[in-house]
């Protein structure tokens, strides 16, 4: 194969735009169903080091423990879904969670695990232990779940499936494109490929632009890196994650700039539900140089940790049937809802559990000068979840022909209004699988289009134009107008922020990553407002003070969002 590089293509059956845990396991899936097929994953930075799912900590719910099912599994999510989650997309979810799980503990997951005489340990009925690796899991209980349901790593589960299923899809990497293998791109993708179908209409999804900065690893020589390189393929599935990267205090990595929604969205694809924007209620408050926050995870709470009030009251009791394990947009409203703030209290757990189940959060909270053992300290709501994203069907396929997603990009409905803890993995795990799946029973041999499309349009940056302070001001304008409590005027004033930064940047992206990126906040950022201005109600995660209940006029409603 030639090197990828400016006017070099590169052609595969399938490129994944993203490298979690959907694309990942969207990509080892297809290919063990169709070793005839090839892959190409691009990844916005080095393996393992980018986007959402090494971040994760809570544990991945899956309805495998005592007392538990699919259905109970089912009904938390659609409780915490708040009247909007689609209970048939609901279902898949929870049914396919246990077979998932044991895809992962086959790939070399580790999960924390019970003796099987410990007190707690057992199995759902109708699970397959020996399928699930043996012994119970030893389960976290989160926000929502009415059983403990998240299997975890200590609090580092996300980092534990992203290093199982990256040592799998190494196994099968490979530098030149051939069946059964993944080559990797690593660069920004910046465009959808759609040559002309009939002379004037954009056609099918024919690959993805890309913005290189490496192949397989390998610096690109200096002419290369940086450049526009096509990668063309018989279907795209993004998998590239949320959009942290619009608010100023985010869980997410910076890179989470709602890139595949944009991608989508200007491709001609339906959107769906972009109003809801997930907030973590315990995120650490902490001023720092960077949108970064660390996430104290609702596991914490699972164990006993509680939320007091500026004068050391518990204020989530009363509140809620649940307390401080009621869902997340609860638990956010009655942090909110502290005039002189809140603070998680942790110092009640034992010691060996603090250090054994939660040393992420101990460490980072230490990180910062705080010593969760010895102290409650300060947490504030974080943005950490986009809950809308790309409309697909239960196999991922979009309503664009040849553009499929998986993951926190895409809207399948099982999230309704409000995403239940736990439920992000999982949505990942099996919907990423559904896609890999149904694109492997779906490619016969066969070739990408040859057709070229057009080259995507680029601008040269305006000279004058801090794009870093555009950035930051885009941040402040959504995170006040935007964030997780809206009003008719705030969002307006988020709009025209979002507008003025549409008219410096122009028409066309710059012809680099800050370019590309900023060019997808705008877009994906003027379509959350502009869906949160039009629901004139409360409901999940979207919350807005000058309407706010629930309408029933507004009950079953999903918000479709195009790009114009
Ligand atoms: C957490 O650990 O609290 C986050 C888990 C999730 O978002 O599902």
């Amino acid at each position: 194969m030639a090197a990828l590089g400016e006017g070099v293509d590169l052609a595969v059956d399938v490129v994944v735009v993203g490298a979690g845990v959907a694309g990942l396991v969207a990509a080892l899936d297809l290919l063990d169903a169709a070793p005839h097929l090839s892959v190409a994953v691009v990844d916005k930075g080095a393996a393992g080091t980018t986007g959402s799912t090494p971040l994760a900590q809570g544990g991945m719910a899956v309805a495998v423990g005592p007392g538990d099912s699919p259905a109970l599994h089912a009904a938390d999510t659609l409780r915490a879904g708040d009247g909007l989650g689609d209970p048939v997309a609901v279902r898949v979810m929870a049914e396919d969670g246990p077979a998932r799980l044991a895809d992962l503990v086959r790939r070399g997951g580790v999960f924390d695990r019970l003796a099987p005489d410990a007190p707690g340990a057992g199995w759902a009925s109708g699970a397959d232990p020996a399928a699930l690796g043996g012994s119970p899991f030893a389960l976290a209980r989160e926000g929502g779940q009415t059983v403990a349901r998240s299997v975890r790593t200590a609090d580092a589960s996300g980092a534990e499936i992203s290093r199982a299923l990256l040592a799998a899809a190494r196994g099968r990497t490979s530098p030149a494109v051939a069946p059964g293998r993944i080559t990797r791109v690593q660069g920004v993708a910046c465009a959808l490929a759609q040559p002309p179908a009939d002379g004037a209409l954009p056609g099918d999804v024919t690959g993805v632009w890309v913005l290189l900065d490496a192949v397989d690893g390998a610096g690109l020589g200096p002419d290369q890196a940086g450049g526009l390189a096509l990668v063309r393929a018989r279907a795209v599935l993004l998998a590239s994650g949320g959009c942290g990267g619009l608010y100023a205090a985010t869980t997410n990595r910076d890179e989470a700039t709602a890139d595949g929604v944009a991608l989508a969205g200007r491709a001609g694809a339906g959107l769906l539900d972009l109003e809801f924007v997930q907030f973590h209620p315990t995120g650490l408050k902490v001023a720092t140089g960077s949108a970064w926050r660390l996430l104290l995870t609702e596991a914490l709470r699972g164990a006993g940790a509680v939320l007091l009030d500026a004068g050391g009251r518990r204020f989530m009791v009363g509140r809620h049937p649940d307390a401080e394990l009621a869902p997340r947009h609860v638990v956010t409203r009655g942090i909110l809802d502290q005039p002189g703030g809140a603070w998680l209290d942790a110092t009640g757990l034992p010691a060996e559990v603090l250090a054994e189940e939660f040393p992420t959060v101990l460490a980072g909270a230490r990180r910062h000068g705080y010593d969760l053992a010895t102290e409650p300290v300060p947490v504030e709501p974080t943005q950490h979840y986009l809950v809308g994203g790309v409309a697909t069907d239960l196999h991922g396929a979009t309503s664009v022909p040849g553009l499929w997603a998986a993951g926190e990009v895409a809207s399948t409905g099982v999230h309704g209004a409000n995403r239940m803890a736990g439920n992000s993995l999982l949505q990942a795990c099996v919907f990423g699988s559904r896609a890999g799946r149904a694109l492997a029973a779906r490619l016969g041999p066969g070739a990408p289009d040859p057709r070229d499309p057009a080259e995507p349009a680029f601008a040269a940056p305006a000279p004058d134009l801090d794009r870093a302070a555009l950035r930051a001001d885009l941040r402040q304008a959504i995170s006040a107008g935007a964030g997780a409590v809206r009003t008719a005027a705030g969002l307006e004033t988020a709009a025209k922020a979002l507008e003025g930064a549409a008219a410096r940047l122009g028409a066309a992206p710059a012809r680099d990553r800050d370019g590309a990126e900023l060019a997808s906040l705008v877009a994906v950022g003027r379509l959350i407002v502009r869906a949160a201005l039009l629901r004139a109600e409360s409901r999940g995660v979207h919350w807005r003070e000058d309407h706010p209940a629930p309408d029933p006029a507004w009950a079953g409603v999903r918000l479709r969002a195009q790009l114009p």
